[in-house]
């Protein structure tokens, strides 16, 4: 067997999508056991929150939506924990079907399965008690599950990271494993975090609407989280903390948002259905270990890449002022583009938006997001349809913004088999491929960086959503793909490993 640093790179390798796996995999979906998306807690009151929302009518409960100029002070600090929960993983549409209608939610899911559940700790909130809360998006509301003070138990499991301390609303996101796994098997973590990072990018978008600067916490002692929320460990465990400090707070922490775990590759044999698992046990922390110093490699010294595209300079302002809780509103994924071009301004202009906010010119908007630790994240893009802009691999620098050109050619009949036999891969105008080395970002983050990894990738890819719709265009992620066949084709180099896949397009009518 080939030898690995890491379980993640075992556990990458193992769930790669290739042809001759795909033939051969006996996988059906069992719909005698098919997951329940929301979790219960009967016999226990539901605190709502409903009336406290932004919107003209109450699709929850019959209290009616207050109006705000009429909120007193418990009333107001409760609609921003309102709004912020429901405009991250709350449900904006049902679909009627004739056994039970579907939910979707504010955030995209792959398969429309929400791993994501959402626990909140407030402490001196006014409108709740301290103590846990566990989010029913179902009827926008809140079921108390732990009632005190766990501030001090909290910040250690954080490694007192002083952002907890300086936080009213600590929100714990956790993956509910089945609900994914059910259908995409072990390569279902790798969607789970992905789906995590889509809510991470509303959430801290929305909570700087309300004054709020959004902090995420990966470093922390799992066990002790998931003891706090009373997880059935095989089932569910937290993925990341996050705080919420005031937007001018001074963020300059002295511990970093990401910290790693060890490295662990022994007995790495694992067999196929319990490798999900497997890699977040041994992604799970105990105790604070800083952060080596690792340099991740600049792409474009490494690989000598052709043609450079200055794109800044095409980047437009498109304006957010009041328009953010409507995109997400209207937010859902394409399913299907017309194959016509869009153009490098709305493309420049989605990068921008996504990568590089502070230089945007637009400040009602929050211009610097906190990631994990998004320098290990490398964008290669293929442009099948974009006016202004040749057709080609390029990879895109973050840092420089701007575009060099790796391959000269329309790659889309290859993008429609890469993305396997998906018609959105073949008709979007560019196919964003969010990449990592993933041997360097184990180096820094041990087991750990496979969370971050796909987290952080999430995140982006929610912010290219809300762009791409604000402009009017259409957008959604692909989870799957043929992994190793990708960088063959679109000359992407062999070290750098696609987590993730965002396609961008013109909508066609139906979707
Ligand atoms: C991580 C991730 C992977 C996805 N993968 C695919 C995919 O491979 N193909 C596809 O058609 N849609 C994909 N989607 C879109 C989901 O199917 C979609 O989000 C879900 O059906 C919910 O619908 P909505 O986004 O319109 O709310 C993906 C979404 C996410 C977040």
């Amino acid at each position: 067997m080939q030898t690995y640093e890491s379980y993640a790179e075992y556990y990458h390798d193992l769930t790669k999508y290739t042809p001759e796996g795909i033939a051969s995999n006996q996988h059906r979906l069992d719909f005698n056991k098919q997951p329940t998306l929301f979790k219960e807690y009967p016999n226990r009151k539901l605190i709502d929150i409903s009336h406290l929302l932004p919107l003209d009518k109450n699709p929850f409960s019959d209290a009616g939506i207050k109006n705000p100029d009429s909120f007193n002070s418990e009333e107001k600090s409760l609609s921003v924990l309102s709004k912020i929960l429901y405009f991250s993983n709350g449900i904006t549409a049902i679909v009627p079907f004739e056994d039970k209608p579907f939910y979707m939610r504010a955030s995209p899911s792959a398969g429309g399965l929400y791993p994501t559940e959402i626990y909140v700790y407030v402490h001196d909130y006014p409108g709740l008690e301290n103590g846990l809360y566990n989010y029913q998006a179902l009827k926008q509301s809140l079921v108390q599950i732990y009632k005190g003070d766990l501030k001090n138990k909290i910040s250690s499991a954080a490694f007192n990271h002083p952002a907890v301390e300086k936080s009213k609303i600590i929100l714990i996101l956790t993956g509910v494993f089945y609900r994914s796994s059910w259908r995409y098997q072990d390569r279902a973590y790798r969607r789970i975090c992905l789906d995590t990072g889509h809510v991470i990018g509303n959430m801290e978008l929305v909570s700087y609407s309300c004054g709020l600067k959004q902090v995420p916490i990966g470093g922390f002692n799992d066990q002790l989280i998931n003891e706090l929320l009373m997880l059935d460990e095989n089932e569910e465990q937290v993925l990341s903390l996050i705080s919420f400090v005031d937007k001018d707070s001074d963020l300059n922490f002295s511990v970093p948002n990401a910290l790693p775990s060890k490295l662990d590759n022994k007995n790495i044999k694992t067999s196929e259905g319990n490798r999900l698992l497997e890699l977040h046990q041994r992604s799970r922390s105990t105790n604070l270990v800083n952060v080596p110093n690792v340099s991740i490699e600049n792409i474009e010294d490494k690989f000598k890449f052709s043609t450079k595209v200055e794109f800044e300079k095409n980047a437009r302002s498109f304006g957010w002022k009041d328009k953010l809780l409507p995109v997400i509103l209207r937010r859902r994924s394409t399913r299907a583009y017309t194959g016509e071009s869009i153009t490098i301004e709305e493309l420049a202009s989605i990068f921008e938006f996504t990568y590089r906010p502070d230089l945007m010119i637009e400040k009602n908007i929050d211009s610097k997001p906190v990631y994990f630790d998004s320098s290990l994240i490398q964008t290669f893009i293929a442009v099948n349809g974009v006016d202004g802009l040749e057709e080609g691999c390029y990879y895109f620098s973050q840092n420089e913004f701007h575009l060099r050109q790796v391959r000269f050619k329309n790659f889309r009949d290859e993008v429609y088999y890469l993305c396997l036999g998906q018609e959105l891969g073949h008709k979007a105008s560019v196919v964003v491929f969010h990449t990592a080395n993933l041997s360097r970002a184990v180096f820094k983050y041990g087991e750990r960086a496979y969370r971050y990894l796909h987290l952080d990738a999430g995140h982006l890819g929610q912010r290219m959503n809300l762009a791409a719709i604000n402009l009017g265009l259409g957008v959604s992620g692909i989870g799957g793909f043929f992994d190793d066949q990708v960088n063959e084709v679109l000359g992407i180099p062999e070290n750098v490993a696609v987590v993730y896949i965002t396609t961008i397009g013109v909508p066609a009518k139906t979707s």
